[in-house]
Order: C-alpha cells, then sequence, then structure tokens
C-alpha cells in the first residue's frame, strides 16, 4: 500500500433522488450467542464497556492515529445491512451504527480469525479502489484493530457515493468481531468524531448531492426478523404517530442531548436534575452510570448472576411500571416488557447495563435499540437535532 491518498475525482452532479431505504437485518445479540456458549463471563470480565471516542489530533502527522472505539458486545448489534465497496461491487454486512463515525470492513490481508469467517476486502479486485499508507488503529477494551485508509465506490441501497474513505483492517486481535455476525461498521455520528479528518459516509451522501435532506432516520422494528430500516434523505411518516419532538444536540460529536430526568410512578430514580444521553443504533442496551444503574437494578428486584448481568422474574415484566425517559419536557416511557428481555432459554435479564471498566465519559447515559425500537428516530444533520416519536 504506497499509492498516497488520491486526489479527489469530480463528481457529476445529478439531481437529489428520493430519500433511500436499506432494509436492516436483525439477528440474535453478541451478548447471546455467547451466553450460549458459555463464554460470556470471560468476555464481560476482559472487555470493559466503551464507546468510540476520538484521541487527541496532535498525533495526526506522526503515522498512526488511534480511534478508541467501544466494546461491541451490545452490539452487538443486532442490526445490521448490506452494502458494497469497489468495481466490481464486493458485498459486506454492516453495522450502521451512530454512535461512531468511521466505515471500516475486512481485507484479504487480514489473517486474525475473525477475518477468516467474514467477507474481506481484496483493493485488487476493485479497478476504483486507491489505497493509502495512513494507518489507522481502532482500541476496544482489551483489543484493537489496526489497518489502513482506501478510498473507493460505496453503494448503499441506492445510492453510490465516489472516492470514499475507509479503513481495511490488517489484524483483529483477541476474540474482537470473532463472534459478530457482520462484517464491518459503518458510522453515522459527526465527522469531528472520525479518523484522520476523513469525510465520512453521511457527508459525503449530502456533498455529492445524493440525497434531498441533510438527514437520516431509523425505524428498528419491535418483534420481527424483518422490517427494520435505516433511511437516508428523508423521513417516512409512515413508521410513527403523532409529531416528531425535536431535541437539540448539545455537543456534535455523538448523537449527544440533554434528558431532564429518569423516572417511576412520577419519583426521579435517574437523571435527578438532569444528564447527558447519546443516541446510539450501535448498542443494544439502556446504559448508565453505575451507581444510577445499580439502584434501578435494586429498585425492579434484578439480581446480579455470576456473569455479571442482572437476571429479573419474568413476571416482573407484567407487574413492574413504565421507566420514563424525559427528554426536553417530553416523556418517553418505557414499558417493563422493553426493559426486560427474556432469552431462548425463558430467562428474563433487565435491559439496564452499567458503564463497565474504564469509560472515557462515565456519566454518560446511552439509549441503545430497546429505547429505539419504541421511538422512531430522526438524525437531523442540517439543523442538529434529533426527532422522536412513537414509533408505529
Ligand atoms: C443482504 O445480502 C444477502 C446476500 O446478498 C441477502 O441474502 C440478504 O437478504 C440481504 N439482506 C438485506 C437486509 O437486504
Ligand atoms: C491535545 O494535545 C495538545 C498538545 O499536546 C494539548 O494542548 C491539548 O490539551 C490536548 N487536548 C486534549 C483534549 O487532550
Ligand atoms: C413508506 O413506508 C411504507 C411502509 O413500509 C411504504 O409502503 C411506502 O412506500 C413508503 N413511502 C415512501 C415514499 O417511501
Ligand atoms: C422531570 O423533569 C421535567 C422537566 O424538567 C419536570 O417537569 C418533571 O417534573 C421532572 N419529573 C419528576 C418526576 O420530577
Ligand atoms: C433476588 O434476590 C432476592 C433476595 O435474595 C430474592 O428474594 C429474589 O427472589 C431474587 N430475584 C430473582 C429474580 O432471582
Ligand atoms: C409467575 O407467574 C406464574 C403465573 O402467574 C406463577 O405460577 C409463578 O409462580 C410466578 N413466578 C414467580 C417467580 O413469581
Amino acid at each position: 500500500p504506497n499509492a498516497g491518498p488520491p486526489t479527489r475525482s469530480l463528481i457529476c452532479f445529478s439531481f437529489p433522488t428520493l430519500a433511500s431505504r436499506i432494509p436492516l437485518t436483525r439477528v440474535k445479540s453478541m451478548r447471546q450467542n455467547l451466553r450460549e456458549k458459555n463464554k460470556l463471563k470471560d468476555y464481560l470480565e476482559s472487555h470493559p464497556y466503551n464507546v468510540a471516542y476520538r484521541s487527541n489530533d496532535s498525533d495526526l502527522d506522526t503515522g498512526v492515529q488511534s480511534v478508541p472505539m467501544r466494546n461491541f458486545l451490545d452490539v452487538s448489534v443486532i442490526y445490521f445491512g448490506n452494502i458494497s465497496i469497489g468495481m466490481p461491487p464486493q458485498d459486506f454486512k454492516v453495522v450502521f451504527d451512530t454512535g461512531s463515525t468511521d466505515l471500516w470492513v475486512p481485507s484479504i490481508y487480514c489473517y486474525s480469525p475473525a477475518c477468516a469467517s467474514h467477507n474481506v476486502f481484496d483493493p485488487h479486485q476493485s479497478s476504483t479502489c486507491r489505497i493509502s499508507k495512513q494507518a489507522i488503529h481502532l482500541e476496544y477494551g482489551s483489543g484493537d484493530m489496526t489497518g489502513f485508509l482506501a478510498y473507493d465506490t460505496v453503494r448503499i441501497g441506492g445510492l453510490t457515493v465516489l472516492g470514499q474513505a475507509f479503513g481495511l483492517s490488517l489484524q483483529e486481535s483477541g476474540t474482537f468481531m470473532k463472534y459478530a455476525v457482520f462484517d464491518g461498521i459503518l458510522g453515522l455520528a459527526y465527522p469531528s468524531l472520525g479518523i484522520r479528518r476523513t469525510i465520512p459516509v453521511f457527508d459525503n451522501l449530502w456533498i455529492q448531492n445524493l440525497i434531498p435532506q441533510e438527514l437520516f432516520a431509523f425505524y428498528l422494528s419491535r418483534k420481527e426478523k424483518e422490517g427494520s430500516v435505516v433511511m437516508f434523505g428523508g423521513v417516512n411518516h409512515s413508521y410513527y404517530s403523532g409529531d416528531l419532538n425535536w431535541v437539540p444536540v448539545t455537543r456534535p460529536l455523538y448523537w449527544e442531548i440533554s434528558m431532564d430526568n429518569i423516572s417511576m410512578n412520577g419519583e426521579v430514580i435517574a437523571c435527578d436534575g438532569g444528564c447527558q444521553a447519546i443516541i446510539d443504533t450501535g448498542t443494544s442496551l439502556l446504559i448508565g452510570p453505575s451507581h444510577a444503574v445499580l439502584d434501578i437494578q435494586k429498585i425492579i428486584g434484578a439480581n446480579r448472576t455470576r456473569n455479571g448481568e442482572y437476571q429479573i422474574s419474568c413476571n416482573a415484566s407484567n407487574t413492574l411500571p413504565d421507566i420514563v425517559f424525559t427528554i426536553n419536557g417530553i416523556d418517553y416511557p418505557v414499558p417493563a416488557s422493553a426493559y426486560i428481555q427474556q432469552d431462548v432459554q425463558g430467562t428474563c435479564f433487565s435491559s439496564f447495563d452499567k458503564t463497565r471498566g474504564s469509560m472515557f465519559f462515565p456519566d454518560l447515559w446511552i439509549l441503545g435499540d430497546v429505547f429505539l425500537r419504541l421511538y422512531f428516530t430522526v438524525f437531523d444533520r442540517a439543523n442538529d437535532r434529533i426527532g422522536l416519536a412513537p414509533a408505529v
């Protein structure tokens, strides 16, 4: 890889098309896969929970820039969609992740066990690919991914982005990604969270005039394997009821907002006096500061298991009241049937989890898929705001 970064080719302008919908497939989370393989305890102990964050830019010129990443267990993200890269197209399953910014997939040069079980990109099979000398390093919990930057055509639904920067892995250490059902990650957070100041996919969709509105939205279906979608460039009103309530983004890095409080039966149980939260499609659960989450586990009667998870009686999902997240003065109730999840063996677990180990932002709440299945969410880059409405 020594071709150097390409000069960006001239974009042929086309008229903005209609909004594009990409279907998402829902699968068992990595957490469930590991629980079934009795490997969950080891995994939890060795992988502190984290969200993606960008390290100081001062090392930009020194060769390697690190972008430590979240632990992708809760990931474990159980929703992914298809994209293709290159010409002719090579297909990948990626998580559309609002908690990180970069796009990356495994490469044919990666000999790690995790790469053996996934689709890998071959730059030499693509006539439009330019590889660069720029190394990248993504860290997570106790392992990491190293690789390099490349540029190529990326197709998402009916949209074709030219000259998109993306990461190609050379090494994916440890169990990282080994159990993941997806190949890579397509980040949708703000450019300031991205590696090496590259232009993220969503920014290119807008700059290259491929979408009519500078926003995207997620509908995560509650039960069915199919039916979930991410839509780029427009909002389809048939996925929600009532009006969207808009909430300003407080810090354009993650999709971060202020939350007023979290309550049950009209009493505040967490986030008293306000707190910050990020809306993260790449997290399954409701993650909060450990003291706050321990209080909530106690209130709902969830007990710690040997795995470090919080088990709860399945009956509680019929008897416990809603937990209400108040955001910008509007109540977003989460019923017990959503904050209690049953696994395939019939055991029930709390959907609340605390940040583990050394989290970069220990006071941040992370509202993951448990919340997003209840509320259709619009990520409006033009106005730096998030729109929420009950999902149908
Ligand atoms: C993704 O692509 C695979 C294989 O090409 C196909 O079987 C699958 O249905 C696609 N999934 C979605 C959600 O479009
Ligand atoms: C980044 O590095 C510079 C120079 O080393 C330092 O002045 C600055 O405070 C650092 N910023 C952060 C957020 O750590
Ligand atoms: C909106 O979504 C509904 C339900 O999936 C679909 O039938 C309809 O065609 C969509 N409308 C547009 C304009 O995409
Ligand atoms: C939560 O915050 C909102 C907005 O500040 C406030 O109106 C409401 O009373 C608070 N909820 C409780 C239970 O105190
Ligand atoms: C949790 O522990 C308490 C006290 O030991 C017990 O009464 C309760 O039944 C336990 N709940 C579950 C779900 O195991
Ligand atoms: C759950 O409810 C069922 C029927 O309503 C009852 O038979 C069972 O004892 C309950 N289990 C617990 C742990 O409370």
